[in-house]
């Protein structure tokens, strides 16, 4: 108390002059404390790399480490046990006038199975999925799938090394319709594209252990492009994809030039408790926009009732995913049914109240049902489902929750109708460096299968302002 006293009378003895002097140098040693601070608080943290081994019974001493192209084939015996099944379904009738809303509306699936049944032709979606190069490639004891889509011409071109990033229920699949657009020339740039499966999807071969989370998948990735031979690349991911090139580039940073994501969320702190408390009134204090506020509100409707009602097979599959997936494993409408019902939901939740569950609004049949076919026909929609409790192991893990933050430059795509929004001032808790932001003026969740155009643009725009184009 004292020594206050003391200091306060100091500072009062003073003339102007060296009060200012005084003051002016508290002021900077302020500054400068808070920068080391900030900048120590910065400091890249990464996610160790870790090992794992995921092949049948023991692990071998050695691995072969060859890339075999690889051809997606089909059979008469398949499609003729296809349409048996098809043929076999027993249907329960739906609620009257209950569109979506429980689910599924099965006399719509009924026009579903018949057309995937008479005029579905597996044969030319199968020609149609290797027009691009398919390799598969023994990592940490599995088969790991991926295309690999090189630029239609590179002279004098910059051409940029990018892996896309599937989640569930989706596949490779989801970006044939971008492929095309993004290994176009851009004005100097262009691009080369890895599309993985992630193992248990597709083709990619399922783990044969336990705990196979998506840390485990981000390291099999890196591991393929080292295999591929690129040091430095951009990632991009939606639904488990952005979980997968998030630890990617917590792990590798130095190699991830860019992460472009179309799915993201932030640690719930205390900005984004007020910013639910007071932004629907005072969005300008908290720090959002108008049209975060137009995404956000009413917050418990939009971002807990809906989400409850939308998510319960998340439950299951984070639980007990290999008795659930007993049904749908078993018969290609059950499948179907299931699988679906997200590509309604999920690209806009008002279509539970449509009859159709506006399904062929935005997509058709036949790539629909080409989706489908890659989980049907390579019996993985049990090791798919698995990949959610694998997950919501490794969130008790503090390494890989939401307060590991990623200091890669990051581009944010936030689709409209994404299940949930993350407004930029909260994504900038957990993304130190956010490159780009942008609200799309339409589309949802399977945004690269949905809107294409606007996808790939918003893709080309990240890279080119990284790489001064
Ligand atoms: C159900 O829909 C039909 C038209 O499809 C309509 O005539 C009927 O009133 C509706 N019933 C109820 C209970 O809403
Ligand atoms: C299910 O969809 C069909 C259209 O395929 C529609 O005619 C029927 O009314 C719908 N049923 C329910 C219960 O909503």
């Amino acid at each position: 108390m004292q020594r206050v006293q003391f200091l306060k009378d100091s500072f009062t003895g003073l003339d102007a002059f060296h009060k200012q002097i005084v003051i002016g140098t508290g002021v900077a040693t302020g500054i400068a404390l808070v920068y080391i601070l900030h900048r120590r608080r910065q400091k890249v943290q990464t996610i160790p790399l870790g090992e794992g081994w995921w092949g049948a019974g023991d692990k071998p001493r050695s691995e072969d480490e060859s890339i075999n192209s690889f051809e997606v084939q089909t059979s008469d015996d398949e499609i003729k046990d296809l349409h048996e099944r098809i043929d076999k379904t027993r249907y329960a009738d739906p609620l009257e006038n209950s569109t979506f809303q429980y689910g599924f509306n099965s006399t719509y699936l009924k026009s579903v199975a018949s057309y995937w049944r008479h005029e579905f032709d597996w044969k030319k979606q199968v020609a149609m999925l290797n027009k691009y190069p398919h390799f598969k490639t023994k990592i940490e004891g599995i088969d790991v799938h991926f295309i690999h889509v090189r630029p239609t011409t590179h002279k004098n071109l910059k051409v940029v090394p990018l892996m896309l990033v599937h989640g569930w229920p989706g596949s490779f699949f989801e970006f044939y319709k971008i492929l095309p657009l993004l290994t176009e020339n851009h004005n100097g740039l262009t691009f080369e594209v890895i599309c993985p499966s992630i193992p248990g999807y597709g083709f990619s071969e399922a783990p044969h252990k336990q705990g196979f989370n998506s840390l485990a998948a981000a390291r099999i990735f890196l591991k393929l492009m080292e295999r591929l031979g690129f040091s430095q690349f951009y990632l991009q991911g939606g639904d488990f994809g952005s979980l997968i090139t998030i630890n990617m580039a917590q792990m590798k940073p130095q190699c991830v030039k860019g992460l472009h994501l179309n799915m993201f969320s932030s640690r719930r702190g205390l900005k984004v408790m007020m910013s639910i408390l007071i932004g629907s009134y005072l969005p300008f204090l908290v720090g959002l926009s108008r049209e975060d506020v137009r995404r956000l509100f009413p917050f418990f409707e939009k971002n807990v009732w809906e989400i409850l009602r939308e998510t319960g097979y998340m439950h299951i599959q984070a639980t007990k995913p290999d008795t659930a997936g007993c049904g749908v494993n078993d018969s290609p409408v059950g499948l179907a049914a299931y699988i679906l019902e997200k590509f309604s939901t999920a690209t806009n939740m008002e279509y539970r109240n449509l009859a159709d569950g506006g399904l062929e609004r935005k997509f058709s049949l036949d790539d629909l049902l080409t989706n489908i076919m890659i989980y049907w026909t390579t019996g993985s929609i049990v090791s798919s489902m698995r990949f959610y409790k694998e997950n919501f192991k490794g969130y008790l893990d503090k390494r890989v929750d939401l307060r590991m933050k990623v200091f890669v430059p990051t581009g944010l795509v936030a689709f409209p109708m994404e299940l949930m929004h993350c407004p930029k001032s909260w994504a900038q808790n957990r993304f130190t460096n956010i490159v780009s932001y942008t609200f799309m003026p339409r589309g949802g969740h399977f945004a690269a299968f949905e809107e294409p155009r606007l996808f790939a643009t918003d893709v080309i725009q990240f890279v080119k302002k990284l790489e001064k184009l």
